[in-house]
């Protein structure tokens, strides 16, 4: 099937190479030329893991192409993925302007032919619809087409292994025609894994999506919830919810105590959803806690660090990690930049490490020490910071790294060491709820 899909950020670019993998002839655009021209050089634009080799293995194949040109592939797919930005507003609410712009560029190039506009981006509920509004009011020909939800559940950093092996595929349509052309899409997909499919109504699609998304920040709000009571009343945050998690009903993931989440997704799909409940008249007061609790998990684990070095003015601080999370090279809303900023205007002078993410971070904080190894950014430091859970850093040689530092304490925001061993080996160790 040829199929077309706009944007080639981490959710598109993924979306595409996998669907070419699948057999389907996949034409990638987007409208950043700079993208596009190292994309046709067969590299990738993200640190993703498996992604390049998959796209190098596509091409090859013929089966997945890349340009800057919209016009002719919408003429040319037979369905069509909506994956470009949906950035939040001010006031919270996703900002649809991308979302439109395609919308109006599928309208001027579609032809006679029926085809299906597929919003992957995550967008509040009852956008298809305007989607379709749109693309009826700006279309020349007599356009035939459905608009249909199909959400993406990827994670970053494990993105092509949850879009090989999904736990479920949401298909969002409201015509039997749509249906039958999205099965045709995924049925290499579920041949091979048998992952349940879930057709349901375009408007239950995208609530899915949000719905989900809010629910796994709520289980991460509640984990720094009780990490903060533990600290409070003298008990072990990992202990409590991992037998928490042991109940079936709960479940163990998603309940890890932390320096709050980041990234693209949940904190801009969590205040879209806060804002849709505003609009449709809600209490919206369970999204506002999960997000407030979000907030204080950093500030207070800024503020152990200032109890603990008491004056941070001109104290050589390492900080470890700086993605919003392990295996990816993406820093969007990475609790680390709201520390090292916050350090650094305290008076602190950073030195810091993350195996994928400097460059990323060198654009945002340009005025910091980048290093290219760990051991480096710890050479003479007052205090270690760990903002990120990378493998790397849980396998450090600890013995050299208290040898390395001028007083040997650390702060770890991820809970990679134990406790008791750290104190063991003579560190003044912090973790989050222990
Ligand atoms: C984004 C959203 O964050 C996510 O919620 C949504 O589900 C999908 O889109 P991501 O893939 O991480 O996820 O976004 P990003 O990396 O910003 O990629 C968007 C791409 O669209 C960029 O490459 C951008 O250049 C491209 N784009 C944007 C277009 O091609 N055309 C446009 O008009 C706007
Ligand atoms: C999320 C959703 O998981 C995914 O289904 C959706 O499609 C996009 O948004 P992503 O943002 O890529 O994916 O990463 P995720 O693994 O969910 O982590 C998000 C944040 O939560 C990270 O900052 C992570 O460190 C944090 N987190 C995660 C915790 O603090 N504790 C946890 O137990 C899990």
């Amino acid at each position: 099937m040829k199929i077309a899909i706009i944007g080639t950020g981490y959710v598109g670019l993924t979306t595409g190479t996998c669907l070419a993998d699948f057999g389907h002839q996949v034409t990638c655009v987007d409208n950043d030329p700079k993208k596009i021209e190292k994309l046709k050089q067969g590299k990738s634009p993200i640190f993703e893991p498996g992604l390049e080799e998959l796209i190098a293995k596509n091409k090859q194949t013929g089966n997945l192409i890349f340009t800057d040109e919209i016009g002719p592939v919408v003429k040319d797919s037979e369905v069509i993925f909506i994956c470009v930005n949906t950035p939040p507003k001010e006031d919270g609410h996703a900002d649809l302007k991308y979302v439109e712009k395609v919308a109006r560029e599928i309208a001027e190039n579609i032809n006679g032919e029926y085809k299906v506009i597929v919003d992957k981006s995550t967008v509040p509920v009852k956008t298809a619809e305007k989607v379709k509004e749109t693309i009826l009011r700006y279309s020349i020909d007599q356009a035939k087409f459905d608009v249909v939800s199909n959400p993406e559940f990827l994670k970053e950093g494990t993105a092509v292994k949850d879009t090989m092996e999904p736990d479920r595929i949401v298909i969002g349509a409201d015509s039997q025609k749509a249906k039958e052309k999205m099965l045709e899409v995924y049925k290499p997909l579920i041949d091979k894994t048998n992952a349940p499919v879930k057709i349901v109504s375009v408007r239950s699609a995208e609530l899915i999506k949000h719905g989900a998304n809010t629910f796994l920040a709520t289980k991460i709000s509640f984990a720094n919830l009780i990490a903060q009571t533990c600290e409070e009343a003298g008990a072990d945050a990992l202990e409590v919810l991992e037998a928490i998690g042991l109940d079936e009903r709960i479940g163990r993931y998603f309940l890890n105590p932390g320096i709050g989440f980041g990234g693209s997704c949940f904190p801009k799909d969590i205040a879209a959803y806060k804002k849709t409940l505003e609009i449709l008249g809600i209490d919206s007061s369970l999204v506002e806690s999960v997000q407030k609790i979000n907030e204080s998990a950093i500030e207070k684990f800024l503020q152990k660090i200032e109890k603990e070095l008491w004056v941070i003015d001109n104290k050589e601080i390492a900080v470890l990690g700086i993605a919003f999370k392990a295996n990816t090279d993406d820093i969007r809303n990475a609790p680390a930049l709201k520390l090292i900023k916050k350090l650094k205007s305290d008076g602190a002078n950073i030195q810091a490490y993350d195996p994928q993410a400097m460059e990323n971070a060198k654009k945002e904080i340009p005025d910091i020490k980048y290093f290219d190894n760990p051991y480096e950014a710890i050479k003479g430091v007052e205090a270690l910071v760990i903002c990120t859970e990378w493998d790397e850093f849980k396998n450090l040689d600890l013995q050299k790294i208290k040898e390395l530092m001028v007083t040997p304490i650390i702060f770890d925001g991820r809970n990679i060491f134990n406790p008791a061993k750290m104190k063991e080996l003579g560190f003044r160790y912090y973790g989050v709820g222990r």
